[in-house]
């Protein structure tokens, strides 16, 4: 990890800003994001596209994570986004990604988000349905409007990912099944207020093999050869997300690979190509900065607890899906102490708020920092205030300068929006 380096004095670095000196100022639990290395991905990824003779417009996946400045970045570095929400449509919007660089994708899309989409002019809508074609050609039709759109289609495809976030199979409530998509398409270019420009695909997330891309995107070709045999054009193929990261000893999935898969399955095809990168891009660019609370003693002969002040509630992937986050002492001389093994859970009061079970660490004792790594993506944007816990403050680093990018939620925010009925009882004396 290139961005994070340990000092005798600083401690644990993110692009040269020691940890300590942002837990000093903003406490803990804080986001830390590097701008830096956000945009050494981008670069990366891009780079290997065009090193593979390819071009494709890069949406950044905005539920990954969806920070105004993260957007705006990467928007800066050239990308467009890939949202599933009106209210991601209309922060990208915000973070000045320009509409015709979002595309729009998700099963339940209301007649008011495609509107919203329509009116902004988005670049494509990701048809997940044959029931949401007729809907979204009826909301266009009726306002005048012509939607782009591509379908997703639904490969059949194990990602060979965790269940929970695979989607390209058909048990899946993701894509149109692929033995309708042909027929469905031709049917979409007989609808009102649609514009069909081909296909879009999306297996699943965290995928480090290439097997699974190569075999969805050889069964999207064959779509579009199929569906131009019947004097139907197609212009489009968005090869959706996906790309896995190192979080423990995976081997990352090469952006060079999933060029080389793009290339050899679609390369020929002469379309137009789209991907939608959430983690690849964001995962490995952010921290989570943490606090120890207690040390609670193990029975005998079981690991202890460390206790921190970062919970479930604000990274949920371990809970969630069993992920494996490192977790490394911002201190150097904590360090440098005694490894044990421990379990490193957060104070909400549920058994699933747990980190990692007999991880070893040095010992660390009540006030030792950490940082739980690689939260740039499925981070933040997973938050919930349960238990009472406003939501982290972010910091943004980059070049040896770092702001906060957002507040520390007030508690008080948590019951703002609550009202008390007159009819409930006054508050007891
Ligand atoms: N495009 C579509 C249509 C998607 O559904 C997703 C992610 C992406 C792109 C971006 O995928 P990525 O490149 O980030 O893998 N919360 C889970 C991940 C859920 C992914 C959902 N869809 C986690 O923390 O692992």
């Amino acid at each position: 990890r290139p961005h994070l380096s340990m000092h005798a004095l600083d401690g644990l670095t993110l692009e040269d800003v020691p940890l300590n000196a942002i837990a000093d100022a903003v406490g803990t639990p804080t986001w830390v994001m590097g701008a830096g290395t956000l945009r050494a991905r981008y670069r990366l990824l891009d780079g290997a596209m065009r090193g593979a003779g390819l071009a494709p417009s890069i949406h950044f996946a905005v539920k990954a994570n969806d920070h105004l400045a993260v957007l705006r970045i990467l928007a800066a570095e050239g990308a467009g986004a890939d949202v599933v929400s009106g209210g991601e449509l209309r922060r990208a919007r915000a973070a000045g990604v320009p509409a015709g660089r979002i595309v729009f994708s998700g099963v339940g899309k209301t007649r008011e988000e495609m509107a919203l989409a329509l009116a902004e002019g988005i670049g494509h809508i990701a048809v997940e349905s044959a029931e949401e074609l007729d809907i979204l050609s009826d909301v266009a039709a009726s306002s005048g409007w012509v939607a782009p759109i591509t379908l997703r289609v639904n490969p059949d495809v194990d990602a060979g990912t965790h269940e929970k976030i695979t989607t390209g199979l058909s048990t899946n409530k993701f894509g149109i099944a692929y033995a309708r998509a042909a027929a469905l398409y031709e049917r979409s270019a007989s609808l009102p207020g649609l514009k069909p420009l081909g296909f879009s695909v999306h297996i699943g997330s965290q995928i480090v093999a290439m097997a699974p891309y190569r075999a969805a995107f050889a069964r999207v070709a064959d779509l579009v050869r199929a569906v131009r045999a019947r004097g139907l054009p197609v212009s489009l193929v968005d090869c959706g997300g996906g790309l896995g990261i190192t979080y423990r000893d995976e081997v990352e999935g090469a952006p060079e690979a999933l060029a080389g898969a793009i290339r050899a399955e679609l390369g020929d095809l002469d379309v137009r190509l789209a991907i939608e990168p959430g983690r690849w891009l964001a995962g490995s660019a952010g921290l989570l900065l943490s606090r120890v609370i207690l040390r609670k003693a193990g029975e005998d002969g079981l690991p202890s607890f460390l206790i921190l002040d970062a919970a479930m509630n604000d990274l949920m992937r371990p809970s969630l899906y069993e992920a494996w986050h490192g977790i490394l002492p911002v201190s150097a001389r904590d360090a440098t102490r005694p490894v044990e093994a421990v379990n490193v859970v957060g104070p909400v009061c549920e058994s699933a708020d747990s980190f990692a079970d007999g991880r070893f660490l040095p010992r660390l004792d009540e006030g030792a920092r950490v940082a739980l790594l690689d939260t740039g993506a499925y981070g933040a944007v997973m938050s919930s205030t349960y238990n009472g816990r406003p939501l982290a403050a972010q910091v943004l680093v980059d070049g040896g300068r770092w702001s906060v990018i957002r507040e520390r939620q007030p508690v008080e925010s948590l019951w703002a929006a609550d009202r008390i009925p007159d009819w409930v009882m006054p508050a007891p004396a």
